[in-house]
């Protein structure tokens, strides 16, 4: 072949490499052709078609850099927003030893769910000044943080936990009924209730304990969301990933199952739930697809669910991967309203704050940003303003007025960053804590996890 046509073989290999080896053989033929038909104009043509190509090949590698350079500032803009913990979370906390098998077989099970930031609630209630006489968990959940809590106070005469899931609260009664049995308090008292922390007021009142009457508890933990041992059983229909029935009950008592939501309620209901409580952008074909299986007879099991879902999400919406998300937010929305969670913990953390001792410390755990929302924006009020006073606008004015923000570094408590002072206490946590990466290697669960932490005024 000519010089002429070898240069334009070369300079087409040199300004395609980008492109698959069949587009490549491709091209290559097309200058052969095109070297045969026209050997003078031939040159011209294959060097504005090759500067075409390396332009291309040029905006594709700015856009892909765009994308990567986007992705970074998110990162860094989600780590301004919180407080990575540095704890290494490695706190193992000890068994007690039981003869009964049965009790035996539900401490394994329970064992099967690791608490959340552990090391970092403990610091929480470890090193306030004011020590911790009294402690409640609203969900006791397998006793994870219960027991630990128990075990590192020595001072502890008071413990009361609450779980609305009778098989979490069988398995954490016999674990704190075990651990007391051994504390070194002489007149240390546990308690543990089948109630919803919406209760939390009237079950204090039911312990008819000195110290709760004389000034309140000293310490509160809320651990929101699920356990591993409710989404790990596919008959109590959490999970996305095993069928089940559509029951999605934290309390089995309770009368709504998610089966109801689904087959029963008004169309406009299904679609504000997928849209508000699943913050889910496809939440109208969703309520299409969900309104035309109704009437097929309607949805009954989890997984006949997912095959809805799994059809509205196309294999481009990244896959597997794809639609696992879409359920996740599906599953969310319907656990959400089954429960009334973000209305019952709003309620609740007010009626938690209101139980606390002077100087004592509300800690609460969330999974999802609808839930830190709440915890973040009710911990503000609470910190300003009673729930009762005042209308809607002067609680605003007055939040804006009374609050200060302190970077304290207090030497003593170093898991405390920035503060919020208010009339009414002190948010410890301007920003969330969340897990350190050792945590998020170890627990996945832990990945979405966000600790706020608020403390009531010394009188
Ligand atoms: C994440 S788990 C708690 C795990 C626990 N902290 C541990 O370390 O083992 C959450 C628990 O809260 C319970 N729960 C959820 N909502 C509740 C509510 N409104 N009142 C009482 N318990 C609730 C659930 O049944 C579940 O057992």
């Amino acid at each position: 072949m000519a010089a002429k046509a070898k240069q334009m073989m070369q300079l087409v290999l040199s300004s395609s490499f980008t492109l698959p080896i069949s587009s490549r053989l491709a091209a290559v033929s097309a200058v052969r052709v095109l070297y045969n038909h026209y050997p003078t104009k031939s040159l011209a043509i294959v060097r504005s078609v090759c500067r075409s190509i390396s332009t291309d090949t040029n905006k594709k590698k700015t856009k892909k850099q765009q994308q990567q350079l986007k992705k970074k500032e998110k990162g860094l803009a989600k780590e301004k927003r919180r407080t990575r913990s540095l704890r290494d979370g490695d706190i193992e906390i000890e068994n007690v030893e039981e003869d009964d098998s049965s009790t035996s077989a539900m401490m394994q099970q329970s064992q099967s769910h690791i608490p959340v930031m552990l090391s970092e609630v403990l610091d929480v209630f470890s090193s306030n000044s004011k020590p911790l006489c009294s402690f409640v968990d609203c969900t006791l959940g397998a006793a994870g943080h219960a027991s630990a809590i128990i075990q590192s106070h020595p001072q502890l005469k008071l413990f009361i936990g609450m779980d609305v899931d009778p098989v979490a609260l069988q398995m954490a009664r016999s674990r704190i009924h075990a651990l007391s049995h051994s504390h070194p308090h002489p007149h240390f008292q546990a308690f543990t209730f089948l109630n919803n922390f919406r209760n939390i007021k009237s079950l204090l009142r039911q312990v008819d304990h000195p110290d709760l009457f004389s000034s309140g508890v000293d310490g509160i933990l809320m651990d929101l969301g699920m356990s591993s041992m409710q989404v790990n059983d596919p008959e109590r229909g959490f999970s996305v990933l095993a069928n089940g029935p559509l029951d999605m009950r934290m309390d089995p008592q309770s009368s709504l199952k998610a089966e109801d939501i689904l087959n029963c309620w008004p169309d406009s209901e299904v679609g504000r739930i997928l849209r508000d409580y699943g913050e889910e952008s496809n939440w109208r074909l969703l309520q299409n697809k969900i309104l035309q299986a109704r009437l097929q007879g309607g949805l009954h099991s989890t997984g006949e669910l997912v095959d809805v879902i799994r059809g509205v999400t196309p294999g481009t919406r990244g896959g597997r991967q794809g639609w696992v998300k879409t359920a996740t937010r599906v599953f969310q929305a319907l656990r959400i309203a089954v429960n009334d969670e973000l209305k019952t913990l709003e309620d609740s953390l007010y009626d938690c704050f209101d139980c606390l001792a002077p100087g004592g410390r509300l800690a609460v755990i969330s999974f999802h940003s609808l839930e830190d929302r709440i915890v973040k924006q009710t911990f503000l009020k609470i910190i300003d303003c009673s729930k009762e006073s005042g209308d809607g606008s002067v609680e605003e004015r007055d939040i804006g007025d009374l609050r200060k923000i302190k970077g304290d570094n207090n030497k003593k408590e170093l898991w405390i960053r920035q503060t919020i002072q208010g009339r009414n206490g002190t948010i410890l946590t301007k920003r969330p804590i969340t897990p350190s990466e050792k945590e998020e290697g170890f627990n996945r669960r832990s990945r979405s996890a966000k600790l706020r932490v608020i403390q009531k005024v010394c009188s």
